[in-house]
């Protein structure tokens, strides 16, 4: 603000085309406006007298006898805008940026008006101003790990996740498509206009975005963050074995917290009451170095039951993720058949040498006569499948990542005296078993990410008028099944370019 005083003289300058003061009018070719908006009323008062100390004229209302508008951050269509609501002029004033007004204040004379100077910025903006344009399906693009837009992409997938533990799962989609689609952009947004004509961006979508860019944050995405109902549904999903059903359920019946539901003395069943036991072990994310251990660990159990099986890192760890929410493992052997029977010795394997905390296994119960063409594109598949708690001992990660680690103690007892947690932590793992007939499939759906999955099944279903799950992928126009022996030849059946796992984080 500027001071009531100084306003006083301002305004009494007004209309004066000359040099309050006495200041002697050097070029009066030039009559110069300083356009207060943007620029600020304290700057423009100030730039007026350096103008006028100078020999230039510098009106203080605007008139029709200006002849240099000068602006500072303002678009040029925002000052032809406010030009016209004055009555426009005639001949038209130049538009200038203040860049002219300070090379001519430095120069102590009007320089000659260059390009560089006009207010061009429509022309320049939109030469300058990076416009976007990805397909719209995420199956299509390339997304790596390395987003430009992290605070957009964040907000709205907070929202998604929201969507998804109220159960309301288009909205879910909806919102990560849209992130999805700022996931793949080349470069930083910086406003609405870039986004013209991208896929997926919804009416909620983009107001959450122009919120954010104009206000650095979302009201909604704020408001979400901080409700009650939201953290409940978070602590209680972080739960192992606890789904957005079971969540609601309970804070319906008035939990909302960890210690609300252990005094409740609800009924858990046994894959809550291990989730329940090792919640913080699962709820910290798992780095690349111990899903590195944990393989060593099951490759080591799968080659002691089944000789020249193969162990293959899925999920978010294939895609080139530093951490992960959990581990997961495809198994299977290049002789079709002999994978049978796999996992359940793999189990108990693991279970006699005490790796497993926890773990429940299903059987296989994909029948292709069956579960083909009649169910198509379902995301469950039907593998012989082991979710797991896995006992990672941390003794070991330490002589791994640092061998100095261990040999400062001599002292035998030390290891009693260290608590649990510094002994070993739990660790979410899943194991999975295909046949090699199967094997690319399996390994392109549980690469990874649930959205790149939840496209590709769209895509086929939508596009080719296929049916892919994890397990084979069906052509309903030709009526019979697509065979793959690599994830390349499912997405040449497909259509689409081939996307390694590295490109496949949408
Ligand atoms: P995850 O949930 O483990 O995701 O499923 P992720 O990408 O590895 O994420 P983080 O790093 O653990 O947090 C891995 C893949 O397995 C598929 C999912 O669709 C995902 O692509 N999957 C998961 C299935 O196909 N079926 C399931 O029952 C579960
Ligand atoms: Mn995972």
């Amino acid at each position: 603000m500027v001071p009531l005083k100084r306003r006083k003289v301002v305004a009494s300058q007004t209309g004066n085309t000359g040099t309050e003061g006495g200041d002697e009018v050097k070029f009066p070719q030039v009559v110069l406006f300083l356009l207060e908006r943007k620029m600020g009323a304290s700057r423009r008062a100030f730039l007026s007298q350096l103008g006028r100390k100078k020999g230039f004229p510098v009106q203080e209302l605007f008139s029709q006898t200006v002849t240099h508008v000068i602006c500072e951050n303002n678009s040029v269509e925002e000052v032809k805008t406010w030009l016209e609501s004055r009555g426009g002029s005639r001949p038209a004033p130049h538009l200038l940026d203040i860049s002219w007004f300070t090379e001519s204040m430095r120069a102590g004379e009007p320089l000659e008006i260059l390009d560089r100077h006009k207010l061009q910025e429509q022309q320049r903006d939109e030469s300058e101003v990076v416009f976007f344009s990805v397909p719209s399906y995420a199956c299509q693009r390339r997304t790596s790990l390395e987003n430009h837009n992290a605070p957009l992409t964040e907000a709205l997938s907070l929202l998604a996740e929201n969507a998804e533990l109220s159960e309301d799962d288009g909205r879910g989609v909806a919102f990560g498509r849209a992130a999805a689609v700022l996931k793949a952009l080349p470069s930083l947004v910086t406003s609405m206009s870039q986004l013209r004509g991208l896929p997926c961006l919804g009416e909620h979508s983009l107001k959450v975005i122009k919120e954010i860019l104009e206000n650095g944050t979302s009201s909604e995405v704020e408001s979400t963050k901080k409700s009650e109902r939201y953290q409940a549904l978070k602590v209680l999903t972080g739960i192992f074995g606890v789904g957005a059903k079971t969540a609601e359920r309970w804070i319906r019946g008035g939990i909302r917290s960890l210690h609300q539901l252990r005094q409740a003395g609800r009924t858990l069943n046994r894959a809550q009451q291990a989730g329940l036991e090792h919640y913080d072990d699962i709820n910290q994310p798992v780095t690349k170095a111990e899903a590195e251990l944990i393989m060593e660990t099951v490759e080591k159990a799968v080659a002691s039951v089944l000789p020249g099986a193969q162990t293959v890192l899925t999920g978010g760890f294939r895609r080139g993720k530093l951490t992960g929410h959990d581990v997961d493992f495809l198994i299977t052997h290049p002789e079709e058949g002999r994978e049978v029977g796999l996992m359940p010795k793999v189990v108990s394997w693991l279970q006699s040498e005490g790796f497993l905390l926890y773990q429940k296994t299903t059987r296989n119960s994909y029948l292709e006569s069956k579960d083909g063409p009649g169910r198509p594109a379902s995301s469950m598949d039907r593998f012989e499948r082991c979710f797991s708690i896995f006992k990672l001992s941390k003794e070991e990660e330490t002589r791994t990542e640092d061998p100095q680690e261990e040999t400062g103690n001599g002292d035998p007892n030390s290891t009693k005296v260290m608590d649990k947690q510094s002994q070993w932590r739990a660790v979410r793992v899943d194991l999975v078993v295909s046949p090699i007939s199967q094997f690319a499939f399996a390994l392109l759906g549980w690469t990874g990410s649930k959205l790149f999955e939840r496209e590709l099944r769209r895509w086929a279903g939508h596009e080719r008028s296929m049916s892919l799950s994890s397990h084979a992928l069906f052509d309903n126009t030709q009526s019979k099944y697509l065979r793959a022996s690599s994830e390349e030849e499912i997405f040449a059946h497909l259509g689409l370019e081939y996307i390694p796992p590295s490109q496949r984080n949408a």
